[in-house]
């Protein structure tokens, strides 16, 4: 039997050509085999590994495939005699019996024909599943989606495939993203990467075919509280809390609801921004299902852009722009640390030096690790000499906390620093909610998108000593008493309503 294949695969290499071509279809394929297996036995886990097995050593094996017919082409230039003769000069009269259709060569050239055809859609059923893993996009391409394989492992949505956000459904999105991941291969490879990757990615299936899969925008959330602990830069980094009640939920059509209502079913906010980063806008819209319009145009641009424009349906990515790659702002980096317990506070003026050693500008990562410990380490034993020996346990920990801290944030190779990737969720300067709701957008009456400070979360406390301080009695010769007494009115109202 096996003698059999061996004469079968001799007889079909006529010539140099030929030869080179059995040799690399039977070495690819075998190689491939050894490759899967050592794959799913768990020896082999790397995600390029992948990519030899199921795209390089089948391209290989096409090419063998290819070579061998060129060598028949050749050889039958060359000798001017036709497949049948050549044939018959190559295999002996035994295997040609009973014409060729019939005979056990046929069946033999079947055979492998079959053996073919298996053997490549196993390979790219696997190479299409594979290319689909968070694993491979998140590893493959060398370090340029490290930031973004980081961050995302940390969130919410690290069960979740790349895929599902980045591609959506239909083989309309597949083509895309294929064709748009070879250029991302060809850039990478030609080094015409920009860095940062530039954000917001312009080319993101709308999040009805993503985000909407999962979480849909009439799902009732109700209201969200929070609070926000900041620890201040004194001794004891002293904590101030801020807490808000946020109204998440959408409200049901016409009805006035919270802030899920811009996603709303019934609802469509269309906005135009000068630049492509959807920062500064140039109209904002409101369409209702009844019909209704409403036009908010800035006054400040109208007269000086310069005609380009970005115009796009507002939905969930509009403000989750950090759904899963999520980079911390620096100060809420160390304070998170802090409440978590993983920075002691009992250290001086822990809030101040933390912060410092991590936002101090390092040329590389490396430097940074060694800077990060001689800025916590020289600061204690400098100042407080005391500290340095009795808390060197917790100055060593905090050392590390603040590595990983920053190696989370700061990717050198792509200039990612702080700051790079801001959230559009809250309101940071005149960003996030801000680029709308301001008072520079007008309707035709003058009137602009709702700014007041309740509209989107009642307050209960503001940079607060107490947690739910506007919640507590107040005596009416307190300097905040009416702001205090308006705001506890105000969320008890919210929540009778
Ligand atoms: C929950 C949905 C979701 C998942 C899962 C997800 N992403 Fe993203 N990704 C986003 C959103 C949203 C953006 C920002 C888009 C914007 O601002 O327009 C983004 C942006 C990016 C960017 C551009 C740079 C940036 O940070 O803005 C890269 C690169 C990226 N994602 C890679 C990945 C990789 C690799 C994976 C899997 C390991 C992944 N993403 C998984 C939603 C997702
Ligand atoms: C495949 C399903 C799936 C898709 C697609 C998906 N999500 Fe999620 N998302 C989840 C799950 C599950 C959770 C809850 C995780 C948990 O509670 O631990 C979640 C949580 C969230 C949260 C709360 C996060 C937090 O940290 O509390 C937000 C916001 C969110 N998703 C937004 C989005 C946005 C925006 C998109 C589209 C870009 C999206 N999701 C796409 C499944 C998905
Ligand atoms: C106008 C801005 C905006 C839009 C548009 C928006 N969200 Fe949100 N969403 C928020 C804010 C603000 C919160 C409050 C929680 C927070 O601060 O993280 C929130 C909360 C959430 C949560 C968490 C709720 C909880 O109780 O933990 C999920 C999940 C979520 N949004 C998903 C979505 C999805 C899916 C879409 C698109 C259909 C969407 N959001 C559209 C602003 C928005
Ligand atoms: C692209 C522009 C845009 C952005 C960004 C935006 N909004 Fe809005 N928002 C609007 C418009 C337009 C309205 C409706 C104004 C009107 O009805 O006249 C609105 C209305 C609202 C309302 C009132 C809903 C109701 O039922 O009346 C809330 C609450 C709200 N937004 C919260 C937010 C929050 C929170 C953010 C940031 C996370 C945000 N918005 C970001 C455009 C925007
Ligand atoms: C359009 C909706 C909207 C309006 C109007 C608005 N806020 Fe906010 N605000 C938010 C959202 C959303 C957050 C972010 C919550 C989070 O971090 O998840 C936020 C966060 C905050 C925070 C916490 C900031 C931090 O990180 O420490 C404070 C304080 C605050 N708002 C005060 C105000 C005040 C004061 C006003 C009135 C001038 C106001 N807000 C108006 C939506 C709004």
């Amino acid at each position: 039997m096996f003698r059999k294949y061996i004469r079968f695969i001799r007889g079909v290499a006529v010539n140099r050509v030929g030869m080179v071509g059995v040799v690399l279809t039977t070495s690819s394929f075998i190689t491939s085999i050894i490759l899967e297996i050592a794959r799913l036995v768990g020896i082999l886990t790397n995600a390029r590994v992948g990519l030899i097995t199921y795209l390089l050593f089948p391209a290989l094996f096409v090419v063998g495939l290819a070579l061998i017919s060129v060598g028949w082409h050749l050889c039958r230039e060359k000798t001017g005699k036709n497949t049948r003769e050549l044939l018959e000069e190559r295999f002996d009269a035994e295997q040609l019996k009973g014409g060729f259709f019939g005979s056990k060569l046929a069946l033999t050239v079947g055979f492998f024909t079959l053996v073919n055809i298996l053997f490549l859609s196993a390979a790219s059923s696997r190479m299409l599943y594979f290319m689909d893993e968070p694993r491979f996009c998140g590893t493959a391409c060398h370090s340029v989606m490290n930031p973004e394989w980081v961050t995302y492992q940390q969130s919410s949505h690290a069960r979740v495939k790349c895929i599902d956000c980045h591609v959506g459904e239909g083989i309309g999105a597949l083509i895309d993203s294929k064709l748009n991941g070879m250029w991302q291969i060809i850039s990478i490879t030609f080094d015409l990467l920009e860095r940062p990757i530039p954000t917001p990615v312009h080319q993101l299936r709308p999040a009805r075919e993503t985000c909407e899969k999962c979480h849909w925008p009439n799902k009732f959330y109700g209201s969200r509280l929070q609070t926000i602990v900041r620890y201040g830069k004194d001794h004891e980094s002293t904590p101030r809390y801020t807490t808000l009640n946020l109204k998440v939920d959408a409200g049901k059509g016409m009805e006035k609801g919270g802030i899920h209502w811009h996603t709303g079913e019934e609802n469509l906010v269309r906005y135009s921004s000068v630049d492509d980063e959807r920062e500064e806008m140039i109209w904002v819209e409101v369409i209702q299902p009844d019909g209704s319009f409403k036009r908010y145009t800035n006054k400040k641009l109208i007269s000086s852009h310069n005609g380009h424009e970005n115009k796009r349906i507002l939905d969930c990515v509009d403000c989750h722009n950090r759904a899963t790659h999520i980079f911390e702002d620096s100060h809420d980096a160390v304070d998170e640390r802090i409440r978590l317990g993983l920075l002691d506070r009992s250290l001086s003026y822990l809030k101040r030096e933390a912060l410092a050693a991590v936002t101090a500008g390092y040329p590389d990562a490396e430097a940074a690790m060694e800077g990060i410990a001689n800025h916590m380490h020289g600061f204690y034993r400098r100042r407080f000499p005391d500290v340095a020996i009795e808390k060197s346990a917790q100055i060593d920990k905090a050392v590390s906390v603040l590595q990983a801290t920053y190696n989370r944030n700061i990717h050198h190779q792509l200039n990612l620093t702080w700051g790079t990737y801001p959230s559009h969720i809250g309101h940071k300067g005149d960003k996030g909610c801000f680029r709308c709701h301001n008072t520079d957008l007008v309707n035709e009456n003058g009137a602009s998108i709702s700014g007041d400070c309740t509209l989107c979360h009642s307050i209960l406390a503001f940079e607060s000593d107490e947690a739910f301080e506007y919640l507590l009695p107040v005596d009416s010769t307190n300097r905040d008493f009416r702001m205090h007494q308006y705001l506890q009115q105000e969320f008890l109202e919210f929540l009778a309503d």
